[in-house]
């Protein structure tokens, strides 16, 4: 006699050994940890020129906690870290964490995202650990365009540490928003690098998450794709990975890719448990908080008690990045920073 499943029992069974399965089936074994809203940069899809209201130092998780969150996480079932921020390297002591971390039986992949600004010098210490790759934000190889963007002249920082992680032989993928009128004539030399570096260059639609609800509109997936097409030599798709869709053009070392993450093309195989720097978790980067980490630490929770409040943040995971986003009781004005990307 065939068993017909409930949902969620359908998800254990999807989830094999994950114990993070949202009504889906969706097994989430991918966990972004920003350890920090702070930045070096105030990118303009990002943040305002004043920053943000910025987290208060106390209520921003310890690296004892952040390290109790993980180890919880890798026994529910999660097998790759992120570590985000704002920027994550401008907290004191990432490195460190990052290698104690690293040494969490289950832990498969342990990977970072950037913008490099300042890393340079401390790249033979990531190489060390290792770090399993390195996702470096770069919107702009022109000067000005860059401090137009970011608000700040570090270009040079950025680029000197995108030369220290390829010396260290680490795995690169540069990330370009793509925001209407500043930076689209830096799509194609941005594609260029990934002509002699062994990179994966990806392009990303801009999301509504620059503290201030606006939506830039203007760049889709499909037009970034027209223009890449229109301008690079042939380019062969290699299929999906994750967030970015990717290709290979012709005669090129490296690769290209686009995220198409504000049309949501990739919500059905969405396998990420976000936690952001004051220890909420999300389940989606659309929808709101559905849990706090913070108190439950600051109370001596056990890992036991962590491991049921992830799990009871999944349980009810929207379907999708919009139904997440219609859900919201409060209008979408957050900065990426605050979330993690
Ligand atoms: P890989 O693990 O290397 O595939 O990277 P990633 O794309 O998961 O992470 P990264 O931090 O490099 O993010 C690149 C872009 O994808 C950022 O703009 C993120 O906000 C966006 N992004 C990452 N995860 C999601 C997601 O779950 N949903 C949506 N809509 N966008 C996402
Ligand atoms: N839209 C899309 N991507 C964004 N990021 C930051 N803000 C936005 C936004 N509004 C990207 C950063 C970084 C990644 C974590 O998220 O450039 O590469
Ligand atoms: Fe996952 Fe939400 Fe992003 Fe869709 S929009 S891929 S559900 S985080």
């Amino acid at each position: 006699m065939a068993v017909v499943l409930a949902p969620a029992a359908r998800g254990r069974a999807e989830g094999g050994d994950c114990h993070l399965v949202d009504p889906q089936g969706r097994a989430l074994r991918y966990l972004r940890l920003s350890v920090t809203d702070r930045c070096n940069l105030r990118c303009r899809y990002c943040m305002g020129a004043a920053g943000l209201d910025w987290v208060p130092r106390a209520e921003i998780l310890t690296w004892e906690e952040l390290e109790q969150v993980v180890r919880v996480a890798v026994g529910l079932g999660v097998r790759k870290v992120r570590i985000t921020g704002g920027e994550p390297f401008v907290r004191r002591g990432t490195i460190d964490f990052l290698a104690r971390i690293r040494r969490l039986p289950g832990l498969e992949r342990l990977v970072v995202t950037t913008n490099g600004v300042g890393l340079a010098g401390r790249v033979g210490r990531l190489a060390a650990i290792p770090v399993d790759g390195v996702n470096l934000s770069l919107d702009a190889l022109d000067r000005d365009r860059f401090l137009q963007m970011s608000r700040r002249d570090r270009l040079a920082d950025c680029l000197a540490t995108l030369d220290a992680l390829l010396a260290a032989g680490l795995t690169v993928k540069v990330n370009a928003v793509v925001v209407a009128g500043m930076n689209e004539a830096e799509i194609v030399p941005l594609a260029e690098l990934a002509r002699f570096l062994p990179i994966e260059v990806r392009f990303i639609e801009a999301m509504p998450f620059g503290g201030d609800g606006v939506r830039h509109t203007g760049w889709p997936a499909s037009r970034i794709l027209a223009h890449l097409r229109g301008h690079l030599p042939p380019l062969t798709e290699l299929g999906a990975t994750g967030t970015a869709m990717r290709y290979q053009a012709a005669g090129f070392r490296g690769q290209v890719g686009i995220i198409a993450g504000e049309s949501r093309a990739f919500c059905s195989t969405c396998d990420r448990l976000r936690v952001t720097a004051r220890g909420e978790v999300k389940s989606c980067l659309y929808g709101e908080a559905s849990g706090w980490l913070l108190p439950r630490l600051r109370s001596g929770a056990s890992d036991g008690e962590l491991a049921e409040l992830l799990r009871g943040a999944v349980a009810h995971r929207h379907a999708d990045g919009r139904a997440s986003e219609g859900a919201r009781r409060n209008r979408l004005v957050v900065s990426m920073a605050a979330i993690g990307g």
